[in-house]
């Protein structure tokens, strides 16, 4: 059965959604979460598995291809192996991808591999164990580098998300960079973004992917720029000679809108056609209302015709103003 392939207001495909399916987290990541003080949603607030697995076949059903399930830490919600399991069944997917902190993840990597997963991104913004506990707030540093070692020998391919921060991990992008040199991984330098949970952030960014490209060219200047993978955020590049190789995303400064094929489900099961949204359908209360697969299709189809055109205009609609969200309950 050949899916119909759904364009939004703009032209561009919707092919690929990113689902949070818990917004906990066994980390506290300055720049997603407080230290302190988070209210974390309670369970009936999240959506089922069931619920999930319906959502997803209906979405599959409207040309999505591919999921990538985040969180907060999807590995800190229970049984969610079971939930992968049958995610990968559905049909129409085909392609899924876990984007995991590494904390929990390694007793799982040889089931992962067999159910054919299409990539891990792990989060690790640095290699060494005291800043990590700076950024992240916990000692968990052995863990995380643990499952990459396992997951590069496992053969999944494997990316690493560093956010580039002033003051916290500038001294790690060279190490990070010259992990690539022997290991097949994809080391991606992230913009921070003002996610962080506290609705406080910056006038201006420091560390743009301008500025992070520039400071990687001074210690690689023969850096070529390699094939981006279509709809790509990530703006890839390679040291001649190196096995793997490296990205910038452009998260703060919004330059790859004009190719965003990707919607997103928050953790309390809302839509967003934009990071930048502040949610445009709540799919939750819509399923716990009754509305038939016909009625949540329809819902769907209605707010990707109505996407922003880029992530500047869906922050300008945004009803909060302000942003206070953090990337674990929006997904990252
Ligand atoms: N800015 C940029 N990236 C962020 N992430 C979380 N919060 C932010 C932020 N404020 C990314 C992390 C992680 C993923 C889940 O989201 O890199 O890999
Ligand atoms: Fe947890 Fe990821 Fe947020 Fe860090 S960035 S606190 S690992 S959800």
């Amino acid at each position: 059965m050949t899916t119909p392939q759904l364009y939004d207001n703009h032209g561009r495909p919707i092919n690929y959604l990113r689902l949070a399916v818990t917004d906990r987290c066994n980390l506290r990541c300055f720049y997603c979460m407080p230290e302190e003080g988070i209210q974390y949603l309670p369970k009936k607030e999240l959506l089922t598995f069931e619920e999930i697995e319906r959502l997803i076949q209906l979405v599959a059903s409207l040309g999505i291809t591919k999921i990538r399930l985040t969180g907060g830490e999807p590995f800190v919600r229970t049984d969610l192996m079971q939930l992968i399991r049958k995610i990968v069944s559905v049909e129409g997917i085909e392609k899924v991808h876990l984007t995991t902190n590494g904390i929990l993840t390694s007793p799982h990597i040889k089931e992962l591999k067999e159910l054919r997963i299409a990539s891990v991104n792990l989060s690790l913004d640095t290699l060494n164990r005291e800043r990590f506990k700076k950024i992240t707030r916990r000692d968990e540093f052995e863990n995380t580098w643990n499952t990459l070692q396992q997951l590069i020998a496992s053969g999944i391919p494997v990316k690493i998300n560093a956010v580039v921060m002033e003051g916290k991990n500038i001294e790690d992008i060279i190490p990070m960079i010259e992990l690539t040199r022997a290991h097949n991984v994809s080391v991606r330098f992230i913009e921070e973004m003002p996610f962080n949970g506290a609705g406080n952030h910056y006038q201006q960014l420091t560390w743009t992917y301008k500025k992070i490209l520039d400071w990687i060219k001074v210690q690689y200047p023969n850096l070529v720029k390699i094939a981006d993978e279509p709809n790509t955020t990530s703006y890839n590049y390679q040291v001649p000679g190196f096995i793997g190789n490296i990205g910038v995303i452009a998260a703060f400064s919004r330059t790859f809108c004009g190719t965003c094929n990707r919607i997103r489900v928050t953790a309390q099961g809302t839509l967003k056609t934009c990071l930048y949204d502040d949610g445009v359908l709540n799919i939750k209360e819509l399923m716990r209302s009754g509305a038939s697969d016909e009625e949540i299709k329809g819902s769907l189809i209605r707010a990707f015709s109505s996407r922003p055109h880029d992530g500047f205009e869906a922050e300008s609609h945004r009803k909060n103003k302000v942003v206070s969200e953090s990337m674990s309950t929006i997904g990252g």
